[in-house]
């Protein structure tokens, strides 16, 4: 490929996107070529309501014209004001630096409904069962209707309080769970829009939906069930448009009639009963008789916003199967068989089964087994985590799997099962959040690459709807702490600005009056507690400002800015001479330095609280400060700027002594001083000599929780001790990260020592082993062993960072990345005296290429000097490193020391 090609059309991160609601909406495509240095340098955008009139270029309802702009993404959309339901096609003309024009496929968007008088439908649901801590049965809702002529196309816009499964004429809709999502339902619900053409049909038609209690009426965390309602509703519209050029719309209403069908209850923390007997044959098709059914309940539209789905929706993914026979557990008239998927995963198990009807088989979920292999519970605490199934007594056997629940576990156990399973009796479904991967890492140590395993699989189970702590226990809440430390991570592994671009409006959503961002969002669940405290409220900074840098996101910052300013003003007005969380504080004072072995013995660590309240304050303060720049703010930049001094200097005077000391001398301490640049620098060398030799001191082991772990291995590198950083990384015995990989971890537990040989396993109240937080060292991985990094003054990788760091006695590692622009690669091997480094800068970027070479040592680029290499060009050499700028393209550097 020598020419020039445009493609991967998106819009607002989506291909092709049904539902858009934002009236603005941001384009992006992707530049293809091999050739070195190819760059965009201007384009042109046409926009409209055909793709044969964008073929011919008439009706044009936007034409940018050229543009002189190396822009290829979040290209704000500027034409004709869009209506609901309008589809746009669209199509990207680039040119680039040698004048040759690309032209792109042509894609499209369709917006959804954007005025509340777009809605006819109405509420409905099913009568009120059960209460607080009773689960109950799904409601199946159905109706029946005739549409008169020939069908153009038809359009399902659906949502749900609860969670709802639509079929029509017998045919599930899309392929989504959990769907409407979870959002604060007090005030606003996401909708979903489905191209149901195919589906419907002239004549007799029926549209059935089955309704779950989800997030909304079904437990939540240890909270009991109706946190938002008492019981589910669904709104729905089907717009079908006719050949006859009429439009007719079905729409929920008093005319539908519901009955309870085989789910007899259905919660997402305690599981699914579903008795295969109660099934209502036909019941969603036209010919079904109805009239023994209840009419529906109509209830007045809730005063909450109707939004369209800005994020993923959550699917079905891959399959496990078990790995080995499944092992008998005799015990009075029952027999338990324990099957070991090889995998903690997040999902729930599709059970074969047959036998007799009226049979009920018990499936329990668990993470790890006890000594003696049986299932290991006691970490779910209230959690039930059980599906129950009853036969229909099919002869030819029966497949099951439920709908409204999932579970965090690697070992299966039935019982009450029909004869002796076999290996296909079980199959496990891996559920998450469609966050496409995006990252992949691998080294030369195999204990590495089980560890990015590892935090890869800790995301799939964690990113379901919402960044959650943990899958399994009665919490799997939107923990915003654990979200801040780990979303760095999260965006080299999987696609997440558009996960994270509906959880920020969650998080904002959940802001208290006075400024406080939450401990969860959406915030539920936890009782009264408004206010996250230091490092958990931060994320409200921390997580819009990490996809900006990720993905070049400005309008997020915007959008968010002024919830973002009532934080740090708050913060400002709660804190006292700028230290945050002070002793006195009568407010929240925070969850400290979560889960450090410290050797203090307490869950929230050794480290004072006003230490890390300040720490995050002065932290807050320069992000906002340069987010308000980049927002065109000047004056508040320079507000938030002379803050971030003052709160700094306040942490100098009461943290720091004039030798370098932190206060309370722990690692985190030194952490957050050194990583968030708060000690005077004269002083940094000390510091850092203190943190090496309480590191060295513990036998070369890390004391930090959750605030200082993700940074640690970044200090030490920023200060000059890579070794340690690499010491740290590899270290096998606990707390490490490879500790729990030595043990056959297939995910990241929330504690080091959530199991040791001396002890066993840690205190069941809270002992997941499937929590992200300490994952975080992935960015590391990424970022300093591979040497893939963003440039924050050119975000969304326009710039890249190229910047491998060999040690550890690693003999290679790859990272590949595939970013906004394209896939960017950083692939090194150490081959005897020579250092070989392939990258790929995709086209329209550039980068900064550090190539790890000590003086006396010849850098070439395939095969020449690198500085006479096309495309490269010296920037700097010094007694390590030598510095190039490269444009985009495919080089290989090998370093080589001479004589
Ligand atoms: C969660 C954490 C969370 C913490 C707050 C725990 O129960 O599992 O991950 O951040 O509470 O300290």
């Amino acid at each position: 490929m020598t020419h020039l090609n445009a493609g991967h059309l998106r819009c607002e991160y989506q291909e092709n996107p049904l539902g858009i609601d934002v009236l603005n909406p941001r384009l992006s495509w992707r530049l293809f070529s091999d050739r070195r240095g190819a760059r965009q340098t201007a384009y042109r955008i046409i926009a409209a309501p055909s793709a044969d009139d964008v073929t011919a270029e008439r009706n044009l309802i936007w034409d940018s014209g050229r543009v002189e702009s190396d822009q290829s993404i979040h290209v704000v959309y500027a034409g004709e004001r869009l209506r609901s339901r309008q589809r746009v096609f669209w199509r990207v003309q680039v040119w680039d630096e040698t004048g040759s024009l690309a032209v792109g496929p042509i894609a499209w968007w369709e917006m959804g409904l954007l005025r509340r008088t777009d809605w006819s439908a109405s509420w409905i649901g099913a009568t009120l069962v059960g209460g607080r801590w009773t689960t109950i049965p799904a409601p199946l809702l159905r109706r029946s209707f005739t549409l008169d002529a020939p069908i153009v196309q038809a359009r399902l816009y659906i949502t749900a309080s609860g969670l709802y499964e639509c079929t029509i004429n017998g045919q599930r809709v899309g392929e989504d769970v959990f769907t409407p999502g979870w959002t604060d339902y007090r005030q606003r619900v996401q909708y979903q829009v489905y191209d149901v053409t195919g589906l419907v049909r002239t004549g007799e038609n029926a549209i059935g939906v089955i309704l779950g209690d989800g997030w909304y009426c079904g437990h939540v965390a240890w909270s009991g069930r109706q946190q938002y309602g008492d019981r589910p509703k669904l709104l729905a519209q089907l717009v079908v448009t006719l050949a006859n050029g009429k439009t007719q719309t079905i729409v929920s209403n008093r005319s539908w009639r519901y009955a309870f069908g085989p789910i007899l209850e259905s919660d997402i923390l305690h599981g699914e009963s579903y008795d295969a007997r109660l099934e209502i044959p036909g019941w969603d098709t036209p010919d079904f008789d109805d009239s023994s059914w209840q009419p529906v309940e109509l209830f007045t539209a809730p005063d909450i916003a109707l939004v369209a789905m800005r994020g993923p929706t959550v699917r079905r993914h891959e399959e496990l199967r078990p790995i080995t026979p499944p092992t008998a557990f005799h015990s009075h008239q029952t027999t338990r068989w324990v099957f070991d998927l090889g995998q903690n995963m997040v999902g729930r198990v599709r059970l074969r089964v047959r036998g007799p009807a009226g049979v009920t088989v018990t499936i329990r979920h668990a993470e790890m087994l006890n000594p003696d292999g049986t299932i290991y519970t006691a970490n779910l605490r209230s959690a039930r985590a059980t599906d129950h199934y009853t036969l229909r007594g099919d002869s030819d056997g029966e497949v099951w799997e439920p709908r409204f629940t999932f579970h965090g576990f690697r070992y299966v156990e039935l019982s009450g099962y029909p004869g002796v399973p076999d290996m296909e009796a079980v199959t496990g479904i891996v559920i998450h959040s469609a966050t496409p991967p995006t990252g992949e890492f691998s080294c030369s140590d195999p204990l590495i690459n089980q560890l990015q395993h590892n935090i890869v699989w800790g995301q799939k189970g964690n990113f379901l709807e919402v960044p959650t702590d943990c899958p399994q226990r009665d919490e799997r809440l939107g923990w915003t702490g654990d979200a801040q430390v780990f979303i760095r991570t999260a965006a080299f592994n999987m696609h997440v600005a558009p996960f994270f671009t509906k959880w920020i409006r969650d998080l904002e959503d959940a802001q208290s009056p006075e400024g406080a961002y939450p401990p969860v969002a959406p915030l539920a669940g936890i009782g009264g507690l408004t206010d996250g405290g230091p490092a958990w409220a931060d994320a409200g900074i921390i997580c819009p400002w990490t996809i900006y840098l990720c993905y070049g996101d400005t309008r997020l910052l915007e959008e968010h800015y002024p919830s973002m300013q009532r934080f740090v003003e708050y913060l400002e007005r709660s804190s006292r001479d700028f230290i945050r969380c002070y002793e006195e504080y009568p407010g929240f004072r925070g969850f400290g330095d979560w889960l450090a072995l410290d050797g203090s013995g307490r869950t929230d660590g050794g480290t004072a609280k006003d230490l890390i309240g300040t720490a995050f304050f002065a932290h807050s303060a320069r992000l906002l400060s340069r987010i308000a720049a980049i927002i065109g703010r000047s004056r508040d930049a320079t507000r938030y700027r002379r803050l971030f001094e003052r709160v700094r200097q306040a942490f100098i005077t009461r943290f720091v002594t004039g030798a370098g000391r932190v206060t309370g001398e722990t690692q985190t301490g030194y952490v957050l001083a050194l990583h968030f640049d708060l000690l005077p620098p004269e002083l940094r060398p000390a510091a850092a000599d203190a943190l090496a030799r309480d590191i060295l001191a513990r036998g070369v082991h890390l004391s930090t929780g959750f605030v200082g772990t993700p940074y640690l291995p970044h200090v030490l590198t920023s200060v000059g001790r890579l070794d340690l950083a690499y010491a740290l990384l590899l270290q096998q015995t606990w707390p490490s990260w490879l500790y729990p990989v030595t043990q056959g971890a297939t995910t990241i537990w929330e504690r080091w020592d959530g199991w040791t040989h001396d002890r066993g396993f840690q205190d069941p109240g809270m002992n997941s082993f499937n929590h992200y937080a300490y994952g975080a060292i992935g960015e590391w991985l990424y970022a300093t062993v591979a040497g893939i990094d963003v440039d924050p003054e050119c975000p969304g990788y326009r710039h890249l960072v190229l910047r491998p760091r060999p040690g550890g006695g690693l003999t290679s590692a790859r990272a590949a990345l595939d970013t906004m622009y394209g896939r960017a690669v950083s692939d090194w091997h150490i081959d005897g005296d020579r250092f070989v480094w392939t990258i790929v800068v995709p086209p329209n970027t550039t980068a900064t290429a550090y190539v790890p070479a000590v003086e006396g040592t010849i850098v070439q680029e395939s095969g020449r000097p690198a500085e006479e290499s096309e495309g490269v060009t010296l920037v700097q050499r010094d007694e390590e490193t030598a510095v190039y700028r490269v444009a985009s393209g495919n080089y290989t550097f090998v370093a080589e020391r001479v004589g």
